[in-house]
């Protein structure tokens, strides 16, 4: 989650979970389905699961944020001085018999947008897709102050990246690596399928599932800061557009390189794709959209959506590593800012957005394009193309 004074969240709800039951039936992983949340203000996903707190259990619903390290929740009694509110179920920190308060008011965050808020550190058990992990440490925000998060946080980075190592505290064991020190999972590792923009997504820890990506997967080493990990960093080669020919040979046209390479941390709590500004600009331009600054917004035609040979191409670890083609249509969404065109047609939020120079993010925009397996144990992240909509599975556990 990286919120920044022009990323501006969220909020309301307009929800496309449906009620199918999810098997978890390979040992050692666990599969959770995502709930899609669309922003009523400003733009973007917010991608959400349910977990339960506490003895007896409380059922919680929080984003998925691999942009972010640490669990927290709302308290009931938050002090919320949200703009769009403090959703997703509070936590009754008393009516939980299991819960440890040791480190009260230590649990301080804030977010580049100036969101902030403060709380506790606690222990408590968390049960997960049927599995308990107990005594793991999470938050309890008692005070949210600004924009967003709208929902409590699953933070699924590194332990140096956790609120309690900027505050100056020790580093703790973060939800997954509490998972596979309890044998829930065998690695701390997971992978998101976010799936097509209208349809149900999943996360499944300790394991990933071949049958939702083609070709093979690619590994890349993430990226350390000051000897430690923090978020997902890769580095990022190059960005661009393809067109598929009706011979099926593509042609690839490649923006701005010398800005766009460096290192991008993948962030399933931002919304889009930023890279430094001429590159995301050629990419917007090129496939018919356009800026609006007043908007601080990409919009492109909504009828781009029905483009079925065109992918916006991201290309990761070098000239030879792996590259994700990210077709069209998960690029673009209903923008819910307030109705718009360009050249007299309705327009839509287009997924990848001019950003400062060395703020490269790759946001959902390009985890709607990736089939991702997150692996904190190599310090990896391996990457394929996304296969959508697909109903099977064939999970192995990692
Ligand atoms: C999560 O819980 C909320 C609130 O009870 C519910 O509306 C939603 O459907 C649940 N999502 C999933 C994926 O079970
Ligand atoms: C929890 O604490 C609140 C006040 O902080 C109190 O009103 C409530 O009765 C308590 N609930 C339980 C289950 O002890
Ligand atoms: C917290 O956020 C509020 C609202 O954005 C802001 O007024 C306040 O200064 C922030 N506090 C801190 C400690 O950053
Ligand atoms: C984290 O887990 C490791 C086992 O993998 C354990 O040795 C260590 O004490 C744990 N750290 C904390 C702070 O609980
Ligand atoms: C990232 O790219 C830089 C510059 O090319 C290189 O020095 C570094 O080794 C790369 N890091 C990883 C983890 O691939
Ligand atoms: C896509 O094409 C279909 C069928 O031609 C049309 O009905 C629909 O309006 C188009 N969608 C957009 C967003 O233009
Ligand atoms: C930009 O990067 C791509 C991909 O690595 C490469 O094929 C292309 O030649 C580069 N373009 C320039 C002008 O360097
Ligand atoms: C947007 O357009 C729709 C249909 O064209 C209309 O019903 C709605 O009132 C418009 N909203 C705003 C904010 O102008
Ligand atoms: C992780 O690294 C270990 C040790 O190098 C290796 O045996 C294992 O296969 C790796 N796991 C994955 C999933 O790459």
């Amino acid at each position: 989650m990286v919120s920044t004074t022009f990323v501006t969240t969220i909020l309301g709800i307009v929800a496309l979970s449906s009620a199918h039951r999810w098997k978890n039936d390979v040992p050692g992983t666990i599969e959770l389905p995502l709930t899609l949340v669309e922003a009523a203000a400003g733009e973007g996903p917010l991608y959400l699961v349910n977990i339960s707190i506490g003895t007896p259990p409380q059922e919680v619903t929080v984003q998925i944020d691999t942009g972010s390290s640490d669990l927290w929740v709302f308290a009931s009694n938050v002090e919320c001085d949200n703009a769009y509110g403090c959703l997703g179920s509070s936590f009754v920190s008393n009516a939980s018999r299991t819960l440890v308060d040791d480190m009260p008011n230590k649990f301080v965050y804030s977010y580049g947008s100036g969101a902030n808020g403060t709380g506790d550190f606690v222990t408590d058990d968390l049960h997960i897709g049927g599995k308990t992990i107990k005594n793991a440490r999470f938050g309890i925000s008692h005070d949210a102050y600004g924009i967003s998060p709208t929902y409590g946080i699953m933070g699924l980075g590194f332990p140096g990246g956790e609120a309690a190592v900027q505050s100056g505290l020790s580093e703790y064991n973060t939800t997954v690596m509490a998972m596979k020190n309890q044998g829930v999972i065998n690695s701390a590792a997971f992978s998101i399928y976010l799936n097509d923009v209208d349809s149900e997504g999943s996360i499944l820890f300790g394991g990933y599932d071949t049958a939702k990506y083609s070709g093979d997967l690619k590994t890349l080493n993430v990226i350390e800061f000051d000897d430690a990990y923090g978020q997902w960093y890769i580095n990022l080669t190059a960005i661009g557009t393809s067109t598929i020919s009706s011979d099926g040979s593509s042609s690839t046209s490649w923006y701005g390189n010398s800005s766009v390479a460096g290192a991008a941390f993948i962030d399933s709590g931002s919304p889009k794709i930023f890279v430094p500004g001429n590159g995301a600009m050629n990419v917007i331009l090129d496939l018919g959209g356009e800026y609006d600054y007043s908007l601080s917004s990409s919009l492109i035609p909504c009828s781009a959506k029905n483009k079925t040979d065109v992918t916006v191409d991201v290309l990761l670890g070098g000239s030879n590593g792996p590259l994700i083609q990210i077709p069209i249509h998960q690029l673009i969404e209903p923008y819910t800012g307030g109705n718009v065109t360009i050249d007299g047609e309705e327009a839509c939020s287009f997924g990848v957005s001019p950003g400062p120079d060395g703020f490269q993010i790759l946001g959902d925009a390009f985890l709607r394009g990736a089939y991702t397996v997150f692996n904190m144990d190599n310090h990896t992240v391996s990457v394929a193309d996304i296969k959508l909509n697909v109903k099977e599975s064939k999970i192995i556990a990692l």
